[in-house]
């Protein structure tokens, strides 16, 4: 079993909104279940809207019961764990409430014995962000005996001049050591994986350049739309959304040196060098020949007929929004000199991918780089996500038809080990268990931030320039035609999530597909 946390007072902003019921409050049961959060915890859910302690508490178990396992007792943990939870209604404008705030948490700090940790989760508008900062610190609500941490989501900024500016203003309420700025796919199996299986393996090491990679692909694709999104999705798009942070990140991930040492500090330089090598964009034709951008039509998904972009709710009728974006992206570093990195992301896709697709030189595999059909076939290490499944191309000798290209399969479990719950799977949880512990390896420096927003303003710019340089794809497809035209004026092209090129040629029996947990 592993240590419990510190005794903690967790303030929830934003405590009635839909971020903190499907992320927070199930990954702090788990946390509780798991006995990894201490007896002496509690959490003020705040908001605006006026709401008993009582009200909130059975929010909270009505909330969970959704998450709840089979266990016999599970009812009487979930009763239990809500017991910690209270509730303070509250305008963030209103600086004589604030200040009341403050008294109460001290007061709670008493009764739960939390040794005045806090921990300052911000589920709200970013809009928000620095008026919550600057009240936290004015109220006096930081003036507590123990530890101090801002949990803050994303979006942290519109561009690099917005935030630095938020920047600035956090800055004035925490130390960069007291703020962590979640991206959840740091919180994901895929790239805690990616570290691993990149500097475990030493086999790899020597292959982990331009010299054995061809090019990297990575795919995050949704079926699903911009939901009750709208508005937000309007001022941000797939860019903003998902580029400039989850995408960056993975490259970050997939390209960095190996950390001069295994402090949090070491590998958020090594990510951070990444991003600052990452080579902006010039004038606007490279950003045409380089990034698509694209918007959804109506179409079908899962056999549903769902409606174009333009006609979701919350949606100008004339919105030039990116619903979709593909890139080929490089890093200024001699070990990656040439080697693209294709990336591709969108809502109203065919299906949910999370997808790395590694292609090595086919030079690296010799003569056997050829299939039953005669053509080359890249040797690849595909790493996805649901569940986490790394799988490799490779050659099985067979009297009938020679060496034939088949992949390999290694489907990884992430088991928590510790009890009777289902496995793992919520990158929150992680996170929230880190942040608690005081750990921000796996949260966004301020450097990294800055970094990848100096790259996407450099897209930005063109875009906003001539915002009608803007393709269309039907919903329910694989994106715009555009996407494929981006790889093929290399010489490349997509390999389609989950269907290594020559799998369809092998005969079931040569498949290979082992079970094994990490
Ligand atoms: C969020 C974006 O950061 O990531 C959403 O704001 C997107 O628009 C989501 O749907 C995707 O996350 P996941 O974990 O489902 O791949």
């Amino acid at each position: 079993m592993t240590a419990l946390s510190d005794g903690v007072c967790i303030l929830v902003f934003g405590a009635t909104g839909d971020l903190a019921r499907r992320k927070l409050y199930p990954a702090l049961y788990r946390l509780y279940r798991r006995g990894r959060l201490h007896e002496r915890f509690v959490v003020i859910g705040i908001a605006r809207r006026m709401r008993t302690k009582a009200q909130y508490e059975d929010d909270v178990r009505r909330t969970l019961t959704s998450f709840a396992t089979n266990a016999p007792d599970e009812a009487v943990h979930i009763q239990q764990f809500a017991t910690h939870f209270t509730y303070f209604s509250l305008d963030i404008a209103d600086g004589s409430r604030f200040l009341q705030l403050a008294s109460y948490a001290h007061e709670c700090d008493a009764q739960y014995h939390t040794a005045g940790n806090r921990m300052y989760y911000l589920a709200l508008a970013p809009e928000l962000f620095e008026l919550v900062t600057a009240q936290i610190v004015q109220s006096g609500l930081r003036a507590s005996a123990g530890w101090q941490r801002l949990i803050i989501e994303k979006p942290f900024g519109y561009d690099l001049a917005s935030a630095t500016a938020l920047q600035r203003h956090v800055r004035e309420a925490f130390a960069e050591h007291e703020i962590f700025r979640i991206d959840h796919y740091l919180g994901k199996t895929i790239v805690r994986t990616l570290y691993d299986l990149r500097f475990h393996n030493i086999f790899l090491a020597p292959l982990w350049n331009r010299q054995g990679i061809a090019h990297v692909q990575i795919t995050l694709s949704e079926s699903l739309g911009v939901e009750e999104r709208g508005s937000y999705y309007e001022s941000s798009g797939a860019l903003r959304d998902m580029v400039q942070n989850h995408i960056l990140q993975l490259i970050a991930f997939l390209a960095m040196r190996r950390p001069t040492a295994t402090t949090p500090m070491a590998l958020r330089q090594a990510t951070t060098e990444v991003l600052r090598a990452l080579i902006p964009y010039g004038d606007e034709e490279d950003v045409r020949r380089h990034v698509v951008r694209g918007q959804y039509v109506a179409g079908v998904v899962d056999q549903q007929p769902v409606c174009a972009y333009i006609a979701e709710e919350q949606v100008s009728p004339h919105s030039t929004t990116e619903t979709f974006v593909a890139a080929k992206i490089q890093i200024d570093d001699p070990q990656w000199h040439g080697v693209p990195f294709y990336i591709r992301t969108g809502k109203r896709l065919q299906k949910k991918e999370t997808e790395i697709i590694v292609t090595f030189h086919p030079h690296m595999q010799g003569e056997l780089s050829s299939s039953r059909s005669g053509q080359a076939t890249p040797p690849q290490l595909r790493i996805g996500e649901h569940p986490l499944d790394v799988s490799w191309t490779c050659h099985l000798p067979s009297w009938r038809a020679g060496a034939q290209t088949t992949s390999m399969k290694l489907h990884l479990p992430d088991t928590t080990g510790e009890t009777d719950l289902p496995r793992m799977n919520d990158a929150y949880e992680r996170l929230i268990e880190e942040a608690l512990d005081g750990d921000a390896t796996y949260f966004v420096h301020w450097d990294e931030v800055a970094a990848s927003w100096s790259f996407i303003d450099s897209i930005t710019r063109v875009w906003h320039k001539d915002p009608t340089d803007l393709t269309t794809y039907v919903a329910g497809s694989k994106g715009p035609v555009a996407s494929d035209l981006l790889l093929q004026q290399d010489g490349d092209e997509w390999y389609d999530a989950n269907t290594p090129p020559e799998a369809t040629t092998v005969p079931q029996s040569t498949q290979v597909d082992k079970e094994s947990c990490v």
